[in-house]
């Protein structure tokens, strides 16, 4: 799939509104390219073995989202947009035995690959979109993601109505994505990022378009209440809401994330639900 892909040519930066194939392929393409600097930059705040579930550095071990450990062991997984499969391993150093990973970029899997011949923890992951997942209905006892597709799509409801597809009765569903707020600030990490600028209720995508006009990145706005009919229309029940505090021992910017601003608001948003 990557042969089809030529390097991001940003002439434009703007929001409008965009579908769910110009969305993937705009982050297809985006993450293809993306994906060394990112795992150069960020690799060592990830960890090869570690779940943070955002900027802030906080970690599952911390939160606790997912349950349990002793309880997951038995569990069949899948993480969403798993880019170079940190969580799932760590979920694999824990002794989940069946994780497996989706990411729609192949260089972030190929990061992957690199990480599992180095750790020895292998994760089995496969290139697809998220808004499409290549399972059986209910084969899933768990689907996680940190920050993995879902800030990506823009119809909110169909991606989890896909997750929850995934799921078996009883399953669960905890993800994390920018905390809808943030699109009120510019993304800025310092003094500029404390003041509120654009419309909460703007739900247009934040575009990169090259000069032809066609998108290269796209992230999606989805306020809480539409997180959270989203959720309830994908047909699941909302069990927990985490909104992670910028911890003292971090003192990492990362984009428009800082210590600065974390101060004072949140930045990211964890999802727990479960299909009834
Ligand atoms: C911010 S990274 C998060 C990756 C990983 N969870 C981490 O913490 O590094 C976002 C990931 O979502 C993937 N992604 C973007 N759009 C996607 C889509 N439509 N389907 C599946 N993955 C997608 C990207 O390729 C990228 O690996």
């Amino acid at each position: 799939m990557i042969d089809d892909v030529g390097a991001p040519d940003i002439h434009r930066v703007t929001r409008r509104s965009a579908g769910p194939d110009e969305s993937a392929h705009a982050n297809r393409v985006w993450w293809e390219h993306a994906a060394d600097e990112y795992q150069a930059e960020h690799g060592s705040f990830l960890r090869d073995t570690g779940f943070v579930w955002g900027p802030e550095g906080v970690e599952e071990a911390d939160l606790g989202l997912l349950g349990p450990v002793e309880e997951l062991r038995g569990a069949r997984v899948l993480e969403l947009g798993c880019g170079a499969g940190q969580c799932s391993r760590w979920l694999r150093a824990q002794g989940v035995a069946q994780v497996v990973g989706i990411d729609v970029s192949r260089r972030q899997l190929q990061h992957a690959r690199r990480i599992d011949e180095e750790t020895g923890l292998r994760v089995p992951a496969t290139q697809a979109d998220v808004q499409r997942l290549p399972f059986a209905s209910g084969a899933f006892d768990l689907v996680c993601s940190a920050f993995g597709g879902l800030p990506f799509v823009p119809d909110a409801r169909a991606a989890l109505a896909e997750a929850a597809r995934v799921l078996r009765p009883g399953g669960r569903l905890v993800f994390s994505v920018s905390h809808p707020m943030r699109w009120c600030f510019p993304d800025d990490p310092g003094e500029r990022g404390l003041t509120a600028e654009q419309s909460y209720f703007d739900r247009r995508a934040y575009v990169e378009e090259n000069g032809a006009g066609s998108a290269v990145y796209v992230e999606h706005h989805h306020t809480f209440g539409d997180w959270i009919r989203a959720i309830a229309g994908a047909g699941l029940v909302l069990h927990d809401l985490a909104e992670p505090e910028w911890p003292e021992h971090n003192p990492e910017t990362w984009g428009g994330w800082s210590p600065l601003r974390g101060r004072l608001f949140p930045g990211t948003a964890v999802f727990s639900a479960a299909k009834p």
